[in-house]
């Protein structure tokens, strides 16, 4: 239901309670698509929500305004989460659409735009819409080449699409309102939308630094007030590679042989003082071991050989890391083979792909199943590892 934000500027988002799959991204705590009414002379509305909203949207706006009298939509991202109801709005409302030239385009790739009206913004640009102005400022590649931000300069409030986004559905609408477990959220949602382009966010938010913020409102999740300044910094950190001394070990097995070795090598870097995140991963949402693996030192991949090739579970997880391109880690293959060993030769050519410093030892690939000995050697070389 609406919530007024600041004066006459209303969140009138949809909370999507049950979502669990976000292109693969599990979203164990929902989501929420935030849609803001900006009520002016000209009614301007920024960003929609999936399809299936439409209904729960459309009501948040009627608390507010006829939504025919919408004069405007801003599609900050034409991704279907939030562009989801703009055909129907403008159905309804005959409303122009502000984007820019990508936007402009993707929208017509995903939606019968014969008819619409467009009005195509570039960074820099602004438009008075009564007492209020809003400026638009490009960010492409943050994460689709369509993404960029609108800014009400009279009001402070910078709508951030994707940009700041946690995956939370929660009554609550601001940052102060839940405790610091928001970093976490926003983390994970770094991690699995933002970090294949974060060299390109220090200038991002450089481009932003002369904009006096008081409000960030992004299109998922809570909206930044009180904890500005730190979750700017944290997405800093985390585009910049800040690591901690912290290993991820992420595996799967069909026998335990290949668990057995990353408890043993877990013991020796605990031993050696790393703090150790362990994952089986058919067992975790991998975009639960991403959120670990961003700030992490050392990620150690596990898998049996199966017919040749790395177990399938894991061969998924690669494919997802190597999407997602996590840089300046230490990489570590091990697993557990009958005769043919196949699937660390796999890993480690996503290491490479990724650039990690790779760190190999006989002791990590293991002849079926992993003697007292062979598990002491495991351990020995965790505790080495954590001296590197
Ligand atoms: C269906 C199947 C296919 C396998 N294919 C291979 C293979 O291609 N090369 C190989 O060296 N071992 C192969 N193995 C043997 C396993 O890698 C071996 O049993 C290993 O110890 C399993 O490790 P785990 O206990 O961690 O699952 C295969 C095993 C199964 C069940």
């Amino acid at each position: 239901m609406a919530v007024e934000i600041k004066k006459d500027i209303f969140w009138v988002g949809v909370i999507d309670w049950e979502v669990r799959n976000f292109h693969e991204y599990i979203t164990q705590n929902g989501s929420t698509y935030n849609s803001y009414l900006i009520k002016d002379k000209e009614t301007v509305l920024i960003d929609t929500a999936k399809d299936y909203m439409f209904d729960e949207l459309i009501n948040g706006i009627s608390q507010i305004i006829n939504p025919k009298d919408i004069d405007y939509v801003v599609v900050n991202h034409v991704e279907k989460d939030h562009s989801g109801c703009v055909d129907k709005i403008v159905e309804i409302s005959n409303a122009t659409i502000i984007t820019n030239e990508k936007g402009k385009e993707h929208l017509s790739l995903n939606y019968d735009t014969k008819g619409w009206d467009f009005l195509i913004v570039d960074t820099g640009d602004e438009i008075s819409i009564g007492d209020r102005t809003l400026k638009f400022i490009r960010t492409p590649m943050l994460h689709w080449p369509d993404n960029m931000v609108t800014y009400c300069k009279e009001d402070k409030v910078l709508f951030s699409n994707d940009a700041f986004g946690q995956h939370i559905a929660s009554s609550e609408k601001f940052d102060y309102e839940i405790g610091d477990e928001v970093f976490e959220h926003a983390k994970e949602y770094f991690a699995n939308i933002l970090m294949p382009y974060k060299m390109l966010i220090p200038n991002t938010i450089n481009s932003l630094k002369d904009l006096d913020i008081e409000l960030i409102c992004p299109s998922h999740g809570i909206i930044w007030k009180e904890k500005i300044d730190e979750i700017i910094k944290k997405y800093l950190d985390w585009a910049n590679d800040k690591i901690e001394n912290k290993a991820v070990i992420a595996y799967d097995t069909m026998y335990n042989s290949t668990k057995k070795i990353a408890h043993a090598i877990a013991g020796g870097l605990i031993d050696g003082g790393v703090e150790v995140k362990l994952y089986r991963i058919s067992e975790t949402p991998m975009n639960t071991i991403m959120k670990e693996i961003l700030d992490a030192k050392y990620v150690l991949i596990g898998s049996p050989t199966l017919n040749g090739n790395p177990y399938p579970e894991v061969g998924k997880f690669l494919t997802y890391m190597e999407g997602l391109k996590p840089t300046n880690k230490i990489g570590v293959a091990f697993g557990s083979y009958g005769w043919m060993e196949m699937a660390t030769e796999k890993i480690k050519r996503v290491f490479e792909s990724l650039g990690f410093k790779i760190v190999d030892d006989e002791c990590l690939k293991v002849k079926f199943a992993p003697k007292e000995d062979d598990l002491k050697k495991c351990y020995e070389f965790g505790k080495r590892l954590a001296d590197i």
